[in-house]
């Protein structure tokens, strides 16, 4: 039978392209927020890390009612699959919808969610948004979502998407671009009309999967998923079983059961198949566990999570300067804070090691743990991290490393170093092809380590102008050493200054980063600006290397160790032996080997 008073859609959007406004918008009319109630305040995503970097790291739950209809809407993770959770969200969903922007048109970071809800044979409703912006194309933009969809192997039915117009900024919606309806009723009556309800069979016995891990200090760890068969209430008997863990058999008892409303959890007594529910108070419940009636525990199949490919040595600052600008500096405030993670995060892993003070970290790949570095770093952490390692597999004595397929878009003036860079770094190009306004997309094949430390490299090559994607693409065999970048050395300067792989010594009163993408060369003239204490950097070899950030009284500059701008920067220059210094306030590189 099918639930006609359920719709379980999942939200597609680039960043900046009107997503938690739409749904701001949609939870407005339908009359779930009071008046004086701050809807910025509750934005679906809240961290405002995501905004940044134009990707949103964990899914989170809406539930609006619409006239007899709940619609449970989950945000989905734009950018890379942390371990299969775009997947797991999607499998709770019978329909996406696809914001786009009606200027700015379809961009590549969603192109991986979206072909991922094409493979799951998903209905799209495509959205475009933005559309009372004067330059808005819609016409355009419609065919290149189709180019797209085509691109992506949508199916037939697919291809023939529903679109609405919408301009969440002003709470109007229509089906017919010429005639906008003051209202999102449009657009709801596409939800209702193109989502299939979900098909349930609500007799049988009880099978719940968890697909997503919430937590709170107060409740614990809380399960989020479907109730896939029969229905579940509190204070029932029920049995926990995991497909991929036997040993996973354990009975429980439901205490705390919930919906969602709104941005907001409540209390229900009882949830029946098609229901998106959240349960607190089972101990270690866990993504893929499947909570079954006692009589018949049939655990359901989820897409498992994947292994970790890049791991981090995470330990106590010990330095000079240590437990200055961080709140949090102890091993024991470390340790508690990455194994809570845990709680959320399936795809990390944290090791103990002989020392109290490191642990070693892997996740899936250097954007994963750079996320929970800068989350860290924001909430007061104070530690220091080694550089990232690949982790490798052997098979059969033969070693396999974990590889990355990258999505560039660039203007064209750039695209020739890029391809040299990328090649250099073992990449290998799979795809060439024209996209908008004079850009070129480019696909690479390439080793994981081959990325490290290239992004930032690449932000200066394109000047902040090209677009990069990577997704983990299984192991192949080991691809031969990278040739390191060549760091530079000794220099001359007229004051006999010396530079060592981007540290600078002024004069001996210490040292100062230089600004990456400027690379040491022989022969480069470096000079200081006695007034402003400013840094000059003459360079004579290569002409297009300018200048260097860095200023600070002499004082300063004697006191303070390296600074670096940004975690990547740092990435891409740290060594082996090395450690970068992470404080709410400063990344630094510091010279440390790790004993
Ligand atoms: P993130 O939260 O950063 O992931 O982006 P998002 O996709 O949720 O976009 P958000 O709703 O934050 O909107 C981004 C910007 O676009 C904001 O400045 C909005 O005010 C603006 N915006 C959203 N919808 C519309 C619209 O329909 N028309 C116009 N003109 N601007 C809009």
């Amino acid at each position: 039978t099918k639930r006609e008073d359920i719709r379980n859609i999942a939200i597609i959007a680039h960043v900046d392209h009107g997503k938690t406004t739409l749904v701001d918008e949609l939870l407005k009319q339908s009359g779930i927020f009071r008046t004086n109630e701050s809807v910025k305040e509750r934005m679906m995503d809240s961290n405002d890390l995501e905004r940044e970097r134009g990707i949103t790291i964990l899914s989170k739950n809406t539930a609006i009612n619409y006239k007899d209809t709940k619609i449970n809407i989950i945000d989905t993770p734009g950018h890379a699959d942390f371990g299969g959770e775009v997947e797991r969200v999607l499998k709770m969903v019978s329909g996406v919808i696809l914001v786009v922007d009606a200027f700015e048109g379809p961009m590549p970071q969603t192109k991986f969610v979206l072909k991922k809800a094409l493979e799951l044979q998903l209905p799209v409703i495509v959205a475009i948004n933005k559309i009372d912006r004067p330059e808005a194309r819609p016409e355009k933009v419609i065919d290149e979502v189709l180019d797209l969809f085509i691109e992506l192997d949508a199916s037939e039915e697919q291809i023939e998407f529903p679109v609405v117009f919408t301009s969440a900024k002003e709470g109007t919606s229509s089906i017919d671009m010429s005639k906008q309806e003051d209202n999102m009723e449009p657009l709801f009556e596409s939800i209702i009309k193109h989502t299939p309800a979900p098909d349930v069979d609500a007799e049988g016995d009880l099978q719940v999967l968890i697909s997503t891990i919430d937590y709170n200090e107060y409740l614990g760890r809380i399960g989020i998923g479907k109730v896939e068969r029969g229905n579940i209430k509190t204070n029932q008997d029920a049995i926990i079983v995991n497909k991929e863990e036997e040993s996973k058999n354990k009975k429980i008892r439901i205490t705390k059961l919930y919906e969602f409303e709104g941005l907001s959890r409540v209390e229900v007594k009882e949830a029946k198949a098609g229901s998106i529910i959240a349960i607190a108070g089972v101990e270690d419940i866990s993504i893929g566990d499947t909570i079954c009636s006692i009589d018949n525990p049939e655990p359901l199949s989820f897409v498992t999570i994947s292994e970790p490919t890049i791991s981090m040595v995470f330990s106590v600052n010990n330095g000079p300067f240590a437990g200055r600008e961080g709140k949090f500096v102890t091993s024991r405030q470390l340790r508690e804070r990455l194994f809570k993670e845990l709680h959320t995060d399936v795809s990390l892993k944290v090791e103990e090691t002989e020392s109290a003070d490191s642990f070693i970290v892997s996740g899936r790949g250097e954007l994963h743990l750079s996320i929970l570095i800068e989350t860290m770093r924001r909430q007061g952490y104070e530690f220091m991290v080694s550089k990232p390692k690949v982790l490798f597999k052997t098979v059969e004595n033969k070693k396999y490393e974990p590889m990355e397929r990258v999505t560039i878009d660039v203007p064209e003036e750039f695209m020739g170093s890029v391809i040299e860079k990328l090649g250099t770094r073992k990449g290998e190009m799979v795809n060439m092809v024209p996209s908008e306004g004079g850009y070129t997309r480019l696909e690479f094949s390439i080793p994981a380590r081959g990325l490290i430390g290239y992004r930032s490299e690449f932000m200066t090559d394109t000047k902040g102008n090209g677009i990069m994607n990577s997704i983990f693409d299984g192991y192949e065999p080991f691809k031969g050493d990278i040739p390191t970048r060549s760091r530079g050395s000794l220099v001359s300067s007229e004051q006999g200054t010396s530079v060592t792989y981007g540290m600078y010594h002024v004069q001996d009163r210490g040292n100062l980063f230089i600004h990456p993408g400027v690379e040491v060369y022989e022969g480069m003239i470096v000079g200081m600006n006695s007034k402003t204490q400013d840094i000059d950097l003459n360079v004579c070899k290569k002409k297009h290397l300018t200048s260097m950030r860095a200023s600070g009284s002499e004082e300063a500059l004697r006191l303070v160790p390296p600074i670096i701008f940004s975690l990547e920067e740092a990435l891409e220059f740290i060594e082996d032996d090395e450690l970068v210094e992470i404080t709410p306030e400063n990344i630094r590189l510091r010279k440390k080997i790790l004993d």
